[in-house]
């Protein structure tokens, strides 16, 4: 992968990112979504934030290497304190984080957060805990998407400020827009999960060292809520 040529998972978010945005990509690595965006044409002004030096250095020479540098601003910083107000970001981008870290990231700097903005969330894992989030701070949920590539699935969220926003359990587990469209790349998933998840509830009852009783209940309804989705698909495919 390179600013010429992203990565599927990459592109897939690119696809996410109005055009004309003024795009902050937090966790930029080596500022390729931003180059790659840019070079297409598709956004207007760009800020690279990063909050490791060998990452922010490889982000300057991808930058500065495509003659860039006036049109993507590269800063050291941790999270949303990359972004200036003047700035006018109208998007920001995090993606091949944890999604707890994401979460904890615009949680911290909340105040940055003009909430005209549209996120476009990468989460490598801890989709629950960030769609939860997303759900107590006035974001819906606009687009979503599961890819795999190299053998990992991804997941991608977007969501801007809408004002009082309810999703159930279910919804933040699996997704609110997912769990309507079953894809065959969110269906694959879940039934790899679901493998996973009854073979780990299995080592828990055999466990000699007791594991605690919260982890255990917390797994069975998850195994119970996928058990369920996957008996729903087999009803529909039957009517
Ligand atoms: C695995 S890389 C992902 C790079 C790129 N976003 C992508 O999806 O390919 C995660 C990057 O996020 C950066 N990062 C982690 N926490 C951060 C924070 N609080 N603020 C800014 N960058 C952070 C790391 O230094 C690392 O370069």
């Amino acid at each position: 992968m390179n600013e010429q040529k992203l990565s599927e998972r990459l592109e897939r978010v690119a696809a996410h990112v109005p055009a004309g945005a003024r795009l902050a990509d937090i966790g930029s690595d080596h500022a390729y979504l931003l180059v790659a965006l840019m070079k297409r044409g598709l956004i207007e002004t760009a800020v690279a934030g990063e909050v490791a030096l060998t990452p922010f250095n490889a982000a300057q020479r991808t930058v500065r290497g495509n003659g860039l540098s006036q049109r993507i601003s590269v800063r050291l910083a941790n999270g949303l304190a990359a972004i200036e107000p003047a700035d006018g970001i109208t998007a920001i981008s995090l993606c091949g984080m944890g999604g707890e870290t994401i979460r904890d990231i615009l949680d911290r700097d909340k105040a940055r957060l003009s909430g005209k903005e549209r996120l476009i969330l990468q989460p490598n894992g801890g989709e629950q805990p960030l769609r939860h989030w997303l759900m107590e701070n006035g974001y819906r949920i606009l687009g979503e998407e599961v890819l795999r590539e190299n053998r990992f699935n991804y997941e991608i969220i977007v969501a801007e400020r809408s004002g009082p926003v309810l999703y159930t359990a279910q919804e933040l587990y699996f997704g609110p827009l997912q769990l309507q469209a079953r894809s065959p790349a969110f269906l694959v998933k879940w039934q790899r999960l679901l493998r996973l998840k009854q073979r780990t509830l299995s080592h828990f009852t055999q466990a000699r060292q007791a594991v605690p009783e919260e982890k255990v209940q917390e797994l069975t309804q998850q195994v119970g809520w996928i058990s369920e989705l996957f008996a729903q698909e087999g009803e529909a495919l039957k009517g």
